[in-house]
């Protein structure tokens, strides 16, 4: 039987109206700016976002790289949280492509509060590397999917700019923050100079991100996305995906909040415990070995991934239903721990 694959909200399949949207798609040359289909994306994103415009790229890694790229020059300061995506898992990217030295600092469940920030900003001073931009995640994924308190955000971006810094958000899962909030969209990146999202990842399209802001930053952007080899051709044929996507699984999010709200509040078992409190689509279990039941979980059909030592993370997306949250359960509950 194929397994329940709770690994990430990546690993969904296109369903028959997206492969239709796919196939009737009218496409041209994006390098040349020909695309009408990626154009309605752009267009629909960047007022989706309150943002000038907005940039198609391949990936959530690509857009974070490419909105860096734009706000800094080699050597200068970002600042970041110590669980975010632009750090953990784009291979050093800031430092590889865009020459750039991050401080990190550890958040409350993934937000960076301006007291925090304000006194790891870089003085003026010769003998250090120069601060240009502060990097936020909404919703944040180490933290286990949690949504950055709204007020801080605000209050991030003001000081800010006031001191000449810009901001940019990972909104790979800003859809997940909109729906759980309540929060319009574009209240969500007000703040912020520019913000990446994804489709594929909640929305369930097979690839797509894009990145948004105002147009004199989007246009250096399309800029390094060429540098990044991200200059895609008849991109339409993904585009249509993407606006099919959000047409028909944004609202739909709440479903995959609700079912990871029961995998937290239907975990009944001594030797499992929950990370952290659950707002979005991702749960964080802590057990004393997360291989252990990993291993547990793959015998009876369910797959999950290890998320840092003893902590093991379900992802409720489009293709888990109520019957497989419950098999789920009934697994994590039935889990003992051996002694050693
Ligand atoms: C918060 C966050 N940002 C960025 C990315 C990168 O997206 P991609 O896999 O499309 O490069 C991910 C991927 O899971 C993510 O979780």
């Amino acid at each position: 039987m194929k397994p329940i694959d709770f690994r990430s909200d990546t690993v969904t399949q296109p369903d028959s109206g997206m492969r239709q949207a796919i196939a009737d798609a009218v496409v041209g040359d994006d390098v040349f700016g020909d695309d009408p289909t990626v154009l309605h994306l752009q267009d629909r994103v960047a007022e989706l976002l309150g943002k000038e415009a907005a940039l198609f790229v391949p990936s959530g890694t690509m857009a974070n790289q490419i909105a860096l790229r734009i706000q800094t020059r080699p050597g200068d300061q970002v600042i970041c949280e110590s669980g975010c995506h632009v750090y953990n898992y784009e291979q050093g990217g800031p430092a590889a492509l865009s020459g750039l030295q991050l401080t990190c600092l550890s958040g409350d469940r993934g937000a960076l509060s301006w007291e925090l920030i304000a006194p790891a900003i870089h003085p003026d001073d010769d003998h250090f590397s120069r601060p240009s931009l502060i990097c936020l995640e909404n919703t944040h994924n180490r933290a286990g999917g949690c949504v950055l308190p709204q007020t801080l955000v605000e209050k991030v971006g003001y000081e800010a700019h006031s001191q000449g810094l810009n901001v940019h958000l990972d909104g790979a899962r800003l859809w997940n923050a909109h729906v759980a909030s309540g929060r319009t969209l574009a209240d969500l990146v007000r703040p912020v100079d520019t913000v990446s999202v994804c489709f594929s990842k909640g929305l369930g399209a097979p690839v797509g991100s894009c990145l948004a802001g105002e147009a004199a930053l989007i246009r250096a952007g399309r800029r390094v996305r060429k540098l990044y080899g991200g200059g895609m051709r008849q991109a339409g044929i993904l585009a249509a995906a993407c606006l099919y996507a959000l047409d028909h699984n944004l609202p739909r999010l709440a479903d995959d909040h609700r079912r990871a709200r029961r995998l937290a509040e239907g975990l009944d078992n001594p030797f499992i415990s929950l990370d952290h409190e659950v707002e979005t689509n991702i749960v964080i279990y802590r057990t004393a070995h997360e291989e252990r039941l990993l291993a547990f979980l793959a015998v009876r059909g369910l797959l999950a991934v290890a998320f840092g030592k003893g902590r093991v993370r379900l992802v409720t997306h489009l293709m888990i239903d109520d019957e497989q949250v419950e098999t789920a359960l009934t697994a994590l509950n039935a889990y003992v721990e051996e002694p050693a």
